[in-house]
């Protein structure tokens, strides 16, 4: 055990000293780590079970600051902050008030109170604070403002868990159109649904599904022979189907990787979500990708295409309807055509937080489920597909961390 004060003199000096923007990212993940060790190592159960019982009210208060538009507002007073960087120009709470004039401002302070405890703002003196970085990552325009909102939405569904279990038997849930989400929300519609008829949350999703965290790891055609694996076709024919695509991140990411491959590539989701990708992402026409309003439980209408693309799609669903959307897809396909499945495979063992986090935001969201490989498997061969080859890149241990942050590439073909 290494002498306390010394220790304790080392982590302050340290934390006094640290530049966080000037390390490296793997550096700064390896430290974090060490500290997540270090904190959980020092902590009693009671620490514990006090730290977590206590994060819900922490992210609440971000919640309410990114809807009382407090952010913004902080933002407009000292000017625009970096997301890097202190504006050390202070604000005043009084001023605050005056432009967030449609709400009380008594409840303003008690907010305000309590991000000054979180450290989201400084108090440097009575009414005077100073913003952090934090708090102007979490201006409107900024999309960690979505993932608070997209999470603190998902509290709704999570905490009332424990009855949906009690009201069902205990029953692992197995159908998106009666799961938790519609047990929580007293309604009917499926999720998605729900997000298409309220953009405040719709917006949220769409905008957590495009965040880079989501896309950590290689990309699925880094470490998939696309020439080799894929039969090419004609420059009218279609190349490549992204189905669910959202904004088309990924397709936009293989066309300019490979630019001059023959073929259409389309890009394909809800009517609302189209709609979103169109307006917000223009290089989707100047790169010639199409985009199809199209549901995937109707019959496809693009047929024999070379490749069927799904990322992160398939996790939504539990195999009841996977099943049906992949049939969707196996009907349209040609004996040369491939399906491509990219999503994290559970380990048989040993699953990280980061994946049974996941699983359960299935779980709540869509009555669904992370898989394991034999999970992929059966879902496939029930759909009448095979699993022809699960690939990763190389190095990539298939029970070891790396893969909670690495998706597989799960070739699929007709049976
Ligand atoms: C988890 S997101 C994945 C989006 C994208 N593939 C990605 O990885 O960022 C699931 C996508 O499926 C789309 N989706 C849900 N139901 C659909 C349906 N019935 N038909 C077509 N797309 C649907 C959603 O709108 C959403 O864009």
């Amino acid at each position: 055990m290494p002498h306390l004060p010394s220790l304790l003199q080392t982590l302050n000096a340290t934390t006094e000293t640290l530049n966080r923007s000037a390390l490296d990212q793997t550096d700064r993940r390896q430290l974090l780590q060490a500290c997540d060790r270090l904190q959980r190592s020092l902590e009693s159960p009671a620490d514990t079970t006090a730290r977590l019982v206590f994060s819900a009210h922490q992210l609440m208060a971000l919640r309410l600051g990114i809807d009382l538009k407090l952010f913004d507002a902080i933002d407009a007073q000292i000017g625009p902050a970096s997301a890097e960087t202190f504006n050390t120009r202070p604000f005043n709470v009084s001023t605050i008030c005056e432009s967030l004039s449609h709400a009380d401002p008594l409840l303003i302070q008690r907010i305000i109170r309590f991000l000054a405890a979180m450290d989201v703002v400084l108090e440097v003196d009575r009414d005077h604070f100073i913003s952090t970085p934090l708090a102007a990552s979490l201006v409107s325009s900024e999309p960690f403002s979505a993932a608070v909102i997209h999470s603190t939405h998902f509290t709704t569904v999570l905490s009332r868990l424990p009855e949906y279990f009690h009201c069902n038997g205990w029953k692992d849930p197995d159908d998106g159109f009666n799961g938790p989400f519609q047990f929580a929300l007293g309604t009917e519609a499926h999720y998605f649904d729900f997000l298409g008829s309220n953009p405040y949350y719709g917006q949220a999703f769409d905008t957590v599904m495009s965040m880079s965290f989501r896309r950590r790891g290689r990309d699925w055609f880094e470490f998939f022979p696309v020439a080799e694996r894929l039969s090419l076709p004609n420059d009218d024919e279609t190349l490549l189907v992204d189905i669910g695509g959202g904004q088309g991140e990924d397709l936009m990411k293989f066309h300019s990787r490979f630019p001059a491959l023959p073929g259409q590539l389309i890009l394909q989701d809800l009517p609302s979500v189209i709609e979103g990708a169109r307006e917000s992402n223009k290089d989707l026409l100047s790169a010639g990708i199409q985009t199809q309003e199209y549901d995937f439980f109707k019959a496809q209408p693009v047929r024999g295409t070379r490749a069927y693309f799904m990322r992160t799609v398939l996790h939504d669903w539990p195999d009841k309807q996977a099943v049906l959307i992949l049939g969707r897809v196996r009907e349209a396909m040609a004996s040369d055509s491939v399906l491509l499945i990219s999503e994290s495979i559970l380990p048989d063992s040993g699953a990280l937080l980061p994946s049974v986090i996941s699983d359960m935001q299935m779980m709540g969201s869509f009555a669904s489920r992370e898989r394991t490989e034999n999970q992929w498997r059966t879902l496939l061969d029930a759909s009448g597909l095979k699993l022809v080859q699960v690939w990763l890149p190389d190095g990539c241990d298939r029970q070891a961390q790396s893969l909670a942050e690495q998706p597989a590439l799960l070739e699929a073909r007709l049976k």
